[in-house]
């Protein structure tokens, strides 16, 4: 956010496509380190229920702020908002998904995104600010002409756009994540910057837990040694499933071991606590993500 009148006073934000509500999580703390004066939240706009709850628990907000489904909004019902926030579904962009997304016709979830534009087009008076995220996967031959024709209505509608794939690990969080982000401004006037990123200083046991429920650890002290550098783990509840991890690789970070019985290749991977992960699947199953941490 530029050093400007909205950071004296109260910004207005509407936020689409929800989720538990990241962005929504940094202004919080832009709040409270100071950058801004104050943000109050006119309305968020999410379909899942589970994702619902999380959110207003998270922001103690109540469920009546939820728009529903951006399909279902009329722009002209809309409070007015210094910024709007969007990252569009992005299963149908992403390379682990099937990369059908994103066009006007496609009738994949991506092709929401494009309820924004309409929105904004409808809307009275339309936000100073848009931000929309999505996977890097967005900038790919694949989507070129699609993004070019979003931009493009963007920028009929008066906006001046800045757009960059940035990586959390850039930015102190111990994960590489790439995701576009693409910002559109109303005030031609205003000189953005993406501000570069410093690297990462942390790994993931800054973030671990210290106190975790013994359901969640997957061995105890059954393994067998198979050489000086790999260690057979065998699964708490079922010796068949095993985890071979490899100390050195544990000890500089990253992907460290497999389990050997995951039919998946990406949720096979054994991540070290003493590095970095990709974005991790979050599937709640036995093939869920694991990470290697040292106990007492
Ligand atoms: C990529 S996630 C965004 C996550 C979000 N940025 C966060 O901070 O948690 C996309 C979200 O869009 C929601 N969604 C899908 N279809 C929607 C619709 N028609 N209207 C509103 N939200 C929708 C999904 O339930 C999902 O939570």
């Amino acid at each position: 956010m530029p050093n400007n009148k909205y950071c004296e006073s109260t910004i207005k934000v509407g936020t689409f496509f929800s989720g538990i509500g990241a962005p929504e999580k940094a202004f919080q703390r832009l709040k409270e380190e100071g950058v801004i004066k104050d943000y109050k939240l006119e309305f968020f706009s999410e379909i899942d229920k589970n994702a619902i709850k999380s959110f207003c628990a998270i922001h103690n907000v109540d469920e009546t702020l939820n728009l529903g489904s951006i399909t279902d909004i009329k722009g002209t019902d809309l409070p007015y908002c210094d910024i709007w926030i969007g990252g569009f579904p992005c299963q149908d962009i992403s390379c682990a998904g099937r990369m059908r997304g994103f066009d006007f016709k496609s009738s994949t979830r991506s092709s929401l995104g494009w309820e924004m534009i309409r929105l904004l087009r409808e809307v009275k008076v339309k936000p100073k600010y848009v931000i929309f995220e999505n996977v890097a996967n967005i900038t790919s031959k694949a989507f070129s002409e699609t993004l070019k024709l979003f931009k493009q209505d963007l920028i009929e509608l008066g906006y001046s756009l800045h757009d960059k794939v940035l990586n959390a690990v850039d930015y102190d969080v111990p994960q590489t994540r790439r995701r576009y982000f693409l910002i559109a401004i109303l005030d031609n006037d205003i000189d953005f910057k993406f501000i570069d990123g410093k690297g990462c200083n942390k790994t993931l046991l800054d973030y671990l837990e210290k106190n975790v429920n013994e359901k969640y650890y997957l061995t105890d002290n059954n393994y067998e040694i198979i050489d000086d550098n790999n260690i057979l783990f065998h699964n708490k509840n079922n010796s068949n499933r095993t985890y071979e991890i490899n100390i050195n690789k544990y000890k500089n970070g990253g992907v460290c071991g497999v389990d050997k019985e995951c039919k998946f290749a990406q949720s096979s991977r054994v991540f070290s606590q003493n590095g970095y992960v990709p974005t991790l699947t979050a599937n709640n199953t036995a093939d869920n993500c694991k990470i290697v941490v040292e106990g007492d």
